[in-house]
């Protein structure tokens, strides 16, 4: 059990709009009376925010697939123990732009099947879901666009290309698909207020009261 608040995740690849709507999302949710936590991953605390570093900046055979699920998974935690469950044990409205999901895509599909690996360390050391995911799908063309036009030295998954960016589109809906409940679809190709004004109906009428 997560506590008594709601717990929302954005997933999405690269470039499609997550950060951006995710602000959005918090804005309006706050504006109908919420509080709410606006966290990231990986990152989202200080401890994890230090894994960031090591997993997306430098050469992007630095780590091996299982390495990289180990940091992963250990970032999680500690953003899970820190400022997720308390957040959520005060009774307030988590939101976090990316959570395990984008693991079972990413470190799942990336670098061979690793699935069954990612998701026996997750039972083993994270063993929560969001009550709500908000999946942005988009043309990964358009995404890796975008997300090239930011021009950061985070790069080591975008420079990935084309093709993997689309692998991972049809991992994401693939999750969708096998969890209707706990997933939301959101066309993200349309301007922010479009996407904002779906994902915020969405979000209040599937959300528990
Ligand atoms: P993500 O977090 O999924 O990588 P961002 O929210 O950071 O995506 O958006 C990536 C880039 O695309 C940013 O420069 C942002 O301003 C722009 N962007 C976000 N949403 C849209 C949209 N609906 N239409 C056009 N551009 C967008
Ligand atoms: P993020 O900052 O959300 O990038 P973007 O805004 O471009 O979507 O995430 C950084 C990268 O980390 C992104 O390429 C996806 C990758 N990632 C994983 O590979 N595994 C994970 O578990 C998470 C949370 C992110």
């Amino acid at each position: 059990m997560t506590g008594r608040g709601h717990f929302i995740s954005f997933e999405g690849i690269d470039g499609s709009g997550k950060s951006t709507q995710a602000r959005l999302l918090a804005q309006n949710l706050r504006d109908a009376g919420h509080v709410v936590t606006l966290t990231r991953e990986p990152g989202g605390s200080p401890g994890a925010e230090e894994i960031r570093r090591l997993v997306l900046e430098g050469d992007p055979g630095r780590w091996s697939a299982e390495t990289e699920i180990l940091l992963f998974t250990a970032a999680r935690r500690d953003h899970l123990e820190k400022i997720i469950r308390p957040a959520l044990a005060r009774g307030e409205t988590v939101i976090t732009d990316r959570f395990a999901d984008s693991t079972r895509v990413y470190q799942g599909i990336t670098r061979g099947d690793l699935r069954a690996t990612v998701d026996r360390l997750h039972d083993l050391m994270i063993a929560t879901e969001p009550a709500l995911t908000l999946l942005i799908d988009i043309d990964p063309a358009t995404g890796l666009s975008r997300a090239v036009a930011r021009r950061t030295s985070e790069r080591r998954f975008e420079d990935m290309g084309l093709a993997m960016q689309s692998a991972m589109r049809a991992g994401f809906l693939a999750l969708a698909q096998a969890n209707p409940a706990r997933f939301a679809v959101i066309d993200g190709a349309r301007p922010p207020e479009a996407v904002a004004e779906d994902i915020l109906r969405s979000a209040l009428a599937r959300l528990p009261r």
